[in-house]
């Protein structure tokens, strides 16, 4: 963590909760995080849970994210969803390319960068994700893969609009499964991140520039990852589906 950049931390509900379930865990949540000032905290239901959240969540300090976005602004698209569409919603955040998208939809750095520009041109800000997979981190591939996904993710994207980006550094390997990449190995990718972010624009943006941690983050281990200099938040999967973990992985100390 960082004095400069305010911690965001956000819950990827993925396919979970039925609209009434979700009403009842942001209910839930609400009073749980309320007095807190000093840290960004963000929602991820699913599509047909935005409106229900988005309701219950206005007016307090909680923002709300959608999981996905089509890049074209409408059309013959069955099954899509438009940035439009979530900002009648209430969305302020959208996340991109997601590995579960990259590895189960066929998401390419090509699509995921014509989505980031897309939200951006519309006023919403991606939290946009990057991880490599297992066999790319043993086969030494850690390097290319997070640079490539980096500069194929913000390709045509101008200095201006970095700053409502976030970043999400999400090693597959790490995902749902329990294990977390120790804070070293996390920060040492997210200091790689910022520094391509440097290369590609100016210190001033790479120093701005939020970058998230995720994978099988949880209240026992939030704390230590947040002590490193360049992990600014947390994108946080199976433990953001319960009130009182979330509650308590937003009020990490
Ligand atoms: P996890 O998921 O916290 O359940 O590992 C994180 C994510 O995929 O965003």
């Amino acid at each position: 963590m960082n004095q400069r950049r305010i911690p965001i931390i956000a819950g990827n509900w993925k396919m979970n909760k039925t609209s009434r379930e979700a009403r009842e865990l942001a209910a839930s949540l609400i009073p749980l995080v309320s007095v807190v000032k000093d840290r960004e905290i963000v929602l991820g239901p699913p599509f047909t849970s935005l409106q229900a959240v988005s309701e219950i969540i206005k007016g307090t300090n909680i923002a709300l994210s959608a999981q996905n976005m089509h890049w074209e602004d409408k059309g013959a698209l069955t099954g899509e969803i438009s940035a439009e569409m979530l900002l009648d919603l209430g969305c302020q955040y959208v996340i991109i390319g997601h590995s579960e998208r990259r590895q189960y939809f066929g998401e390419t750095d090509e699509t995921v960068n014509k989505k980031v520009k897309q939200a951006l041109r519309k006023g919403l800000r991606p939290i946009l994700c990057v991880g490599e997979t297992l066999a790319e981190r043993e086969g030494g591939k850690l390097q290319e893969i997070i640079n490539r996904q980096i500069t194929g993710g913000l390709n045509d994207i101008g200095a201006g609009d970095m700053k409502k980006i976030v970043i999400a550094y999400e090693p597959v390997w790490a995902i749902g499964t329990g294990k977390t990449a120790t804070p070293e190995q996390a920060n040492e990718v997210h200091a790689l991140i910022r520094q391509r972010v440097k290369a590609l624009y100016r210190e001033e943006i790479a120093d701005g520039l939020r970058i998230q941690y995720g994978g099988s983050v949880t209240p026992e281990n939030v704390s230590s990852l947040m002590a490193m200099p360049d992990i600014d938040g947390a994108l946080v999967g199976g433990a953001s589906l319960k009130p009182e973990s979330f509650a308590a992985l937003v009020n990490f100390r």
